[in-house]
């Protein structure tokens, strides 16, 4: 009797080992695949001179879209078939954190009301954004005006009958979900509700430690897109969040959190998806996890970093570091945490755990 839900074992799979990647600086830049991305892909499923297909997830830092929607885009840069299934980015283990915070969230970042939307899907119940507070008071950020788009776009909050004015407001916690469009008023709003009594919009709490928890999807200072050069990214927003945070308080510290890579939990919530895809994809019904899993990843501090201590972590399994040369490590730079191995790209990767593997 065959089980419909879980296919039958895919006699071709790999078993024992099996791929993560990195997506910026790796299989993408700027929108654009990464030349050797597509073979790479093809050599997974198959196209190799073993005839297998290896199972494969990926680990992204970014985010500022629903899933589905980051996977069709994926998909059609790497001209395969990306499933949600196989897909983690940045702000996916937020979706965890909705029971706990189940009041008003302020959610940071991406293109207009699309990180609302996320948030929404995820299970947060009254989601605030920027354009929201400048809507109801424009003298919040001097020199941010609203266009008209993003004026009807965002809520009226003291329409909607909840609230008569804007410190009814509480906000439970921060949540930057993708990077910031306008890092000044972005800023100054964040260091508000840091600042505040408690969350409530426009209060100052005497001690000026009050303020709910700010969480950053990663922490990524810099990344890899179409620019020559690294581009800078969300960790120094948080960066600049906790500098100006500790001058404008005469010296009290905030701390922030981060998900992402290399946070070990985010590792851990890749293994569960992982094992899930395996059966799922493959039929790789067993619990016994792959003995291998090679994560590529372009970024020391945030792929090779939580890859390494991933592996001294979880006796099953080795999680094996390999760094590219197409992001953000510069070739003959000395990585600030080391790579099992490094190749010049992720078609050299591909090949490298299979050669090791066979
Ligand atoms: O903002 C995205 C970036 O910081 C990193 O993305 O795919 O290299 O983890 P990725
Ligand atoms: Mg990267």
């Amino acid at each position: 009797i065959t089980n419909p839900i879980t296919p039958a074992l895919d006699p071709d799979v790999a078993d024992d080992f099996a791929f993560a990647f990195d997506i910026d600086g790796v299989l993408v830049r700027g929108g654009d695949a990464i030349p050797e991305a597509v073979e790479a892909m093809k050599v997974l499923n198959g196209e190799n001179e073993y005839g297998i297909r290896i199972p494969y997830i990926f680990l992204t830092n970014g985010g500022g879209k629903f899933e589905t929607e980051r996977c069709r885009d994926l998909s059609k840069q790497l001209e395969i078939d990306v499933s949600p299934g196989q897909f983690i980015c940045g702000h996916t283990p937020m979706r965890e954190l909705s029971d706990k915070y189940r009041g008003t969230v302020l959610v940071v970042g991406g293109e207009g009301e699309k990180c609302r939307q996320v948030a929404e899907s995820y299970g947060f119940r009254d989601v605030i954004t920027p354009g929201d507070i400048i809507k109801a008071n424009s003298a919040t950020a001097p020199f941010r005006k609203l266009t008209d788009a993003e004026h009807t776009a965002s809520r009226d909050l003291l329409a909607e009958g909840k609230y008569s004015k804007l410190s009814d407001v509480v906000v439970d916690a921060v949540f930057v979900f993708a990077d910031s469009r306008d890092w000044a008023s972005d800023l100054q709003i964040i260091i508000d509700v840091a600042m505040s009594e408690g969350g409530r919009l426009e209060t100052r709490s005497e001690h000026s430690d009050q303020g709910p928890p700010i969480y950053f999807s990663h922490n990524d200072v810099v990344w890899s897109a179409a620019h020559e050069h690294v581009r800078l990214g969300m960790g120094a927003l948080r960066r600049i969040v906790e500098v100006v945070f500790e001058q404008c308080t005469g010296g009290k510290q905030l701390t922030t959190h981060a998900f992402g890579k290399p946070q070990v939990g985010t590792f851990e919530f890749a293994t569960r998806l992982l094992q899930q895809w395996r059966a799922a994809q493959h039929g790789l019904t067993t619990t016994k996890p792959p003995s291998t899993v090679y994560f590529v990843g372009d970024t020391p501090e945030s792929d090779i970093r939580g890859t390494n201590a991933m592996d001294a972590k979880t006796p099953d399994t080795n999680w094996y570091s390999i760094l590219v040369k197409t992001g953000v490590y510069q070739d003959g730079t000395e990585p600030a945490y080391k790579p099992r191995a490094t190749v010049p790209n992720v078609l050299d990767a591909v090949n490298y755990g299979i050669e090791r593997e066979m």
